[in-house]
C-alpha cells in the first residue's frame, strides 16, 4: 500500500512509519524543515517536506495514497488560535488535499484522542456516543477536527480513534518521568484515586492498522484502550522498580511549584518543559476512563502486551536498565 503518515516525526506516528516499513508498505511521511527525521530515514521512509499549513506540499505528500493516517497535531500551544490553525484548518487542507490528488483513497484514519470526549466521571467508562465535553483547547480542537472529517464528504471512507494516555519509548511524559528516576527522584503523579485510561504504543500501532485494513472500520469512532484502569502513580512505581533505583520521593506539590518554576524558565529560552502544571492538573483532577469494547467488538481489536511488558521494552529502549551505566537518549 502506498501510505501517507502525518506526524511521523512525533512519538506515535515514528512508531507507527517504522512498523508500516517493516510490513512491507511504502511509505511518505510529511515532515517540517525543524522535524527530526534520522529514525524515519534509517526505517527507510520517504520524506515529504512540508507542513500542515502549506497547501501544495500537502497535494504532493496525500498524491495517489491508498491509505493517510493523520497524527500531525500541536497538542500543547499557548493559544487556542495555534490549535485551531494546525489542529481544524490543518486537518481541513489535508482533507481538501486528499480530495484532488488521492482519488483511490481507501481510508483515512483519523488519530483524535480522548481530550475531544472530556473526562469521564469516577468510575464511569465513557463510551464514543456519550456527549462530547472538552475542558482543553486541545480537546476543542480535536472535537472540531473530528467534525470536519465526518462532514467532509460522504464518500470519504474515514476512521477516528480517540487514543486515551499513550505510553511508550520517545513519549514526553515518559522522557520526564525516566529523567526523573535517573536522577533518583520519584515523582507523585496525580492523586491515588484519580484514575485514567492507558494504551502502550505497540497497542495502538496495531490499532491504527487494523482501522485501515478493515472495512468494518469506515464511518466509525473508537475508543481504544487496555481496559484497564490505573492510577498514574502505577507505571511510575512499575519503573523506579524495573530501573531498580532507591529514589527520594518528590510530592505532588512541590511537583507543581517546580513545573511552574520550569514553565518560566523555559518560556524565557523560548521552549517548554517536558511536563507542565496543565497536564499536571488534568492528571491530578480528573478521571479519564473510555470504554474500549466497541473496537474489540468491530474489528477484533486486543492489546497483545501486558503494561509491565510494555514498560519493560521503554526501559530497554532507554538504555537504563538495571546494572546499565548508559544514559537516556
Ligand atoms: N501521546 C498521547 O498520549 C496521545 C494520546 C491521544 C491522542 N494523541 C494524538 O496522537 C497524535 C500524535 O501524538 P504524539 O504524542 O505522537 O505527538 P508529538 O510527538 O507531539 O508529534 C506531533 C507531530 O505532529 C507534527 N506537527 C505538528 N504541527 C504540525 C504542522 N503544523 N505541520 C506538520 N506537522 C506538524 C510534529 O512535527 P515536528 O516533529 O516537526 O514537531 C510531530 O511529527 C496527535 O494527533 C495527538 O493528538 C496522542
Amino acid at each position: 500500500m502506498k501510505i501517507l503518515v502525518t506526524g511521523a516525526s512525533g512519538f506515535i506516528g515514528g512508531h507507527l512509519a517504522e512498523e508500516l516499513v517493516r510490513r512491507g508498505h511504502e511509505v511518505r511521511a510529511l515532515v517540517r524543515s525543524s522535524s527530526k527525521t534520522g529514525r524515519l530515514e534509517r526505517a527507510g521512509a520517504a520524506l515529504v517536506p512540508g507542513s500542515l499549513e502549506d497547501k501544495a506540499s500537502l497535494a504532493a505528500a496525500a498524491s495517489g495514497a491508498d491509505w493517510i493516517f493523520h497524527l500531525a497535531a500541536v497538542i500543547h500551544a499557548p493559544s487556542w488560535e495555534t490549535h485551531l490553525s494546525a489542529s481544524v484548518e490543518g486537518t481541513r487542507n489535508l482533507l481538501e488535499a486528499c480530495a484532488r490528488t488521492a482519488p483511490g483513497l481507501k481510508r483515512f484514519v483519523f488519530v483524535s484522542s480522548i481530550s475531544a470526549s472530556g473526562p469521564s466521571g469516577r468510575g464511569v467508562l465513557k463510551k464514543e456516543d456519550d456527549p462530547c465535553r472538552p475542558i482543553s483547547d486541545y480537546g476543542r480542537g480535536k472535537l472540531l477536527a473530528e467534525k470536519l472529517v465526518r462532514d467532509f464528504e460522504p464518500k470519504l471512507p474515514w476512521v477516528i480513534l480517540r487514543p486515551p494516555n499513550v505510553l511508550g519509548a520517545r513519549e514526553r511524559e515518559v522522557k520526564f518521568v525516566l529523567s526523573a528516576l535517573r536522577a533518583r527522584v520519584k515523582p507523585v503523579l496525580g492523586r491515588k484515586e484519580a484514575q485514567s485510561s492507558f494504551l502502550m504504543v505497540e497497542d495502538l500501532v496495531e490499532g491504527l492498522i487494523l482501522c485501515a485494513e478493515k472495512p468494518e472500520a469506515v464511518g466509525e469512532i473508537f475508543n481504544i484502550t487496555d481496559g484497564v484502569p490505573r492510577s498514574w502513580r502505577e507505571p511510575v512505581d512499575i519503573l523506579a522498580r524495573l530501573l531498580g533505583r532507591r529514589c527520594l520521593t518528590l510530592p505532588h506539590g512541590l511537583l507543581f511549584a517546580l513545573a511552574g518554576a520550569a514553565e518560566l524558565g523555559f518560556k524565557l529560552a523560548g521552549k517548554r518543559p517536558l511536563v507542565g502544571r496543565g497536564a499536571l492538573r488534568h492528571i491530578r483532577d480528573f478521571y479519564w476512563l473510555y470504554d474500549g469494547s466497541k473496537i474489540e467488538r468491530t474489528l477484533g481489536f486486543k492489546p497483545f502486551l501486558t503494561f509491565e511488558e510494555g514498560l519493560t521494552n521503554i526501559v530497554r529502549e532507554s538504555g537504563l536498565e538495571r546494572g546499565s551505566r548508559t544514559s537516556a537518549k
